[in-house]
């Protein structure tokens, strides 16, 4: 069974499981400066292969976002993504300020994971940088 590690996802091991599991992947250039502006994270390794991980990014204060929630295909609908979200939010609860709004861009197919996480639907727009 995959565990939480404390040993972060290499930017090889982040982009190949963003890959995996269908959120297509960054530029390494983009994912190496991605990782080193983490706010906290979880990686869950089975074994020593990163098969699931959650990112929160932001100023650290006032405004912070969830993104790279992901389940590599082996190991989906075995309820890790729900524990992927708790050990997050948790982290979240005991490094980051209360009062901080955090946000997320939900993917559609989603959504249940995070309004039982208790998000609550908000109107979210973006765009990819051209
Ligand atoms: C979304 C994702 C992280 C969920 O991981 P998971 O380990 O399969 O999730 P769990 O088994 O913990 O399921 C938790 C809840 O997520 C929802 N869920 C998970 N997969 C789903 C799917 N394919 N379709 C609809 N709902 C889904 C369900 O509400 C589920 O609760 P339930 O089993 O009580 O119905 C995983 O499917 C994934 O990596 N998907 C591809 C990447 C992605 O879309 N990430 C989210 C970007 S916003």
């Amino acid at each position: 069974m995959p565990e939480f590690s404390k040993t972060p996802a290499t930017v090889r091991e982040y982009c190949d499981l963003r890959e995996a599991s269908g959120l297509g992947a960054f530029p390494m250039e983009n994912a190496r400066i991605g990782l080193a502006n983490t706010l906290t994270a979880v990686w869950l390794r089975d074994g020593d292969r990163l098969v699931g991980m959650a990112r929160i990014i932001g100023d650290g204060g006032c405004f912070a976002q969830v993104t790279d929630v992901a389940v590599h295909p082996d190991f989906q609908r075995q309820g890790l993504g729900a524990k992927i979200m708790a050990q997050l939010l948790q982290q979240a609860r005991e490094t980051l300020p209360s009062d901080l709004y955090l946000s997320l861009i939900a993917d559609p197919g989603a959504e249940n994971l995070y309004e039982k996480s208790g998000f609550e639907p908000r109107y979210g727009m973006s765009l990819i940088l051209p």
